[in-house]
């Protein structure tokens, strides 16, 4: 794991942002795993902006996303698709039939999540798998003792998730109280993860999952397990890191990180 200390929340969205982007140049084909929420949408933007700017090419690109409330609609402006749609794919040029959310509104919930995992399978694989970090430490939906191993899979969303999402609603209450979501395990399952986290709200929350153990009730300190994992924070959530100068001193030096120290 690399972790990735900017000075704001601007900069790290802007340095994930270029890390996609760069990876997409390369390969234009790529299949990405992607996650909604407030952290997102800077990033997002910002991608909108590279395609506006810089011909960024979406056209060949696959993506899945983690996660999808069960009981709304596609449709509905609450939905993760339609976040999707409102925040990244109407500024691209995505092919919308390359883009997959699990379907919440499905009759069968446990097939619908079967054959998500058989789509990511069949398009070989996620290259990228783009995350932020809930404040009861799940990533996707995986909240306190999701299996390590886990599947897409329906799962009950904790007081804690109730209380960070459901101010998005126009009525709290309206807030499904389940999610289909990518298993750790699938999350797991990428090539390389981007975890972005910014705010002093996750600050506590990033350190237990970055430097703390590997548990069930922590799903980001699952991250430990992947070989290929960045996190990219801004100073706010890094603020209870312990080895912050040696993660600072990583960033500076390896050469990998040269073309991205200015951003
Ligand atoms: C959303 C998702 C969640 C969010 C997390 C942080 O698709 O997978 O894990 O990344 O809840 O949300 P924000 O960015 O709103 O704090």
């Amino acid at each position: 794991m690399e972790i990735i200390i900017r000075p704001t929340s601007e900069s790290a969205a802007m340095l994930t942002a270029r890390l996609i982007a760069d990876a997409l140049r390369k390969k234009p084909g790529i299949t990405l795993g992607l996650a909604t929420g407030r952290t997102m949408e800077k990033l997002y933007a910002m991608l909108g902006e590279m395609h506006k700017n810089e011909g960024l090419d979406f056209s060949l690109c696959k993506t899945f996303n983690l996660d999808e409330y069960v009981g709304l609609k596609p449709t509905d402006p609450n939905s993760y698709r339609s976040y999707m749609n409102k925040h990244l794919f109407s500024h691209v040029n995505i092919d919308i039939r390359n883009t997959h959310l699990p379907n919440g509104y499905a009759g069968d919930l446990a097939f619908e999540c079967a054959e998500y995992e058989k789509e990511i399978v069949e398009c070989g694989g996620i290259d990228i798998q783009l995350l932020g970090i809930g404040r009861s430490g799940h990533i996707g939906f995986n909240e306190p003792l999701s299996s390590l191993a886990s599947r897409t899979r329906a799962k009950a969303l904790s007081p804690t998730t109730f209380a960070q999402n459901s101010p998005l609603f126009e009525n709290p209450n309206d807030m499904p109280k389940f999610a289909l979501t990518m298993g750790v395990g699938t999350i797991l399952e990428a090539k390389r993860i981007l975890m972005l986290v910014t705010g002093e709200e996750k600050a506590e929350i990033l350190a237990k999952s970055v430097e703390g153990p590997v548990t069930a009730m922590v799903s980001g300190s699952a991250l430990q397990l992947h070989p290929h994992c960045t996190v990219i924070v801004d100073e706010d959530a890094g603020k209870f890191l312990t080895e912050k100068p040696y993660y600072r001193w990583i960033f500076d030096n390896e050469p990998e990180w040269d073309a991205y120290r200015t951003l």
